[in-house]
């Protein structure tokens, strides 16, 4: 009896061994220690024994069962415990995590906006340095070391001729003296003042723009804003140009849209006047075409320049500048 107990458990071992299906251990312990389980019919023949005998094997028939139900139990942990690991490496049926995926800054967006509606006008986009000689910056357009306009742009100086541009101005001189007419081109980019308050920050972004050919008057540089304020802002945005001065054109102006928080009601966006100034423009004045050897008696033309931030903070109705670049992707998920 005590060999018959030692040799079946040991059987049922050694075939525990060889399995490894969960399905096929549960069989295998109901072969065992079911209620016909051989062993289970084995133990109920304990009582055939004499009676000396009995507690002894009694006592090694628990052991050997407590050890099979034990290895049992053991097997099948083993297998689920391989079965999940398996799963949380790779698990085929669950969707794919897909890698968080940025996008184009809103400031390049609306840049990307802005130069889109002038190349289909016929524009070329252009691009320059950001860190600018004193000369192209200020003196070619207009404004020797001297001038009081310089005041308006005060600036970052790199060296006492090198400065980072306070505007994209000075790539109407970059591409007049590298071309000659007709010029029609955007340049957009990054320019930099020593300002920073809700409404400026001391890099932002703006888009240049000049056209020089024969015959160009202050009707085409209307129209030509005129139908960028329209497909920018929408085609009822009432417009006006102001009276202005820049160094660099003559006659200048300023152009103004319809408060888009108010529609001219006045608010505390607009100031209570109705009105935005969007960018500044003019006809080229004549002394940048003699600097860059144009003739000034065969040719004229007009330039402007914007602020992306400005009109970017005027489409989403952003009231602080700095939030587009403080990095703070709850803001940035946005746009
Ligand atoms: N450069 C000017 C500014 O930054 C804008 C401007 C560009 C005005 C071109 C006239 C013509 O304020």
């Amino acid at each position: 009896m005590k060999n018959d107990l030692l040799t079946l458990k040991n059987e049922a071992l050694k075939e525990l061994e060889t399995l490894a299906e969960s399905a096929d251990i549960e069989q295998l312990q109901q072969e065992y220690l079911g209620r016909k389980g051989r062993f289970t019919l084995l133990l109920k023949r304990i009582p055939e024994l004499p009676k000396e005998e009995r507690p002894a094997i009694g006592k090694l028939a628990n052991q050997a069962k407590e050890e099979l139900r034990k290895a049992f139990r053991a097997a099948t942990d083993a297998l689920t415990a391989k079965a999940e690991a398996e799963i949380s490496v790779f698990d085929v049926t669950l969707p794919g995590r897909r890698p968080p995926l940025g996008h184009v800054h809103p400031i390049t967006q609306t840049t990307e906006e802005i130069c889109r509606i002038f190349v289909t006008l016929g524009f070329r986009v252009v691009q320059g340095p950001e860190v600018e000689l004193d000369y192209y910056n200020f003196e070619a357009l207009n404004m020797p070391k001297d001038h009081p306009a310089r005041d308006m742009q005060d600036t970052f100086y790199v060296s006492d001729n090198v400065v980072l541009r306070t505007h994209t101005s000075p790539m109407q001189i970059r591409i007049m003296e590298n071309q000659p007419p007709p010029v029609s081109i955007i340049a957009p980019g990054k320019a930099y003042r020593p300002d920073s308050d809700i409404s400026h920050t001391p890099m932002f972004h703006q888009v240049e723009g000049l056209l020089v050919d024969q015959g160009v008057s202050f009707g085409d540089l209307k129209g030509t804003l005129t139908t960028f304020v329209h497909q920018m802002f929408g085609a009822y945005t009432d417009l006006r140009f102001r009276p202005s001065f820049f160094p660099f054109t003559e006659p200048s102006a300023e152009v103004d849209i319809r408060c888009v928080v108010c529609r001219g009601k006045g608010c505390r966006v607009c100031s209570h006047t109705g009105w935005l100034e969007i960018l500044g423009s003019g006809m080229v004045d004549p002394e940048l075409y003699r600097v860059v050897g144009y003739d000034p008696e065969s040719i004229s033309g007009f330039a402007f320049g914007m602020g992306v931030e400005r009109i970017a903070m005027l489409k989403s109705g952003l009231d602080d500048i700095r939030l587009f670049f403080e990095n703070d992707i709850r803001f940035l998920k946005q746009f």
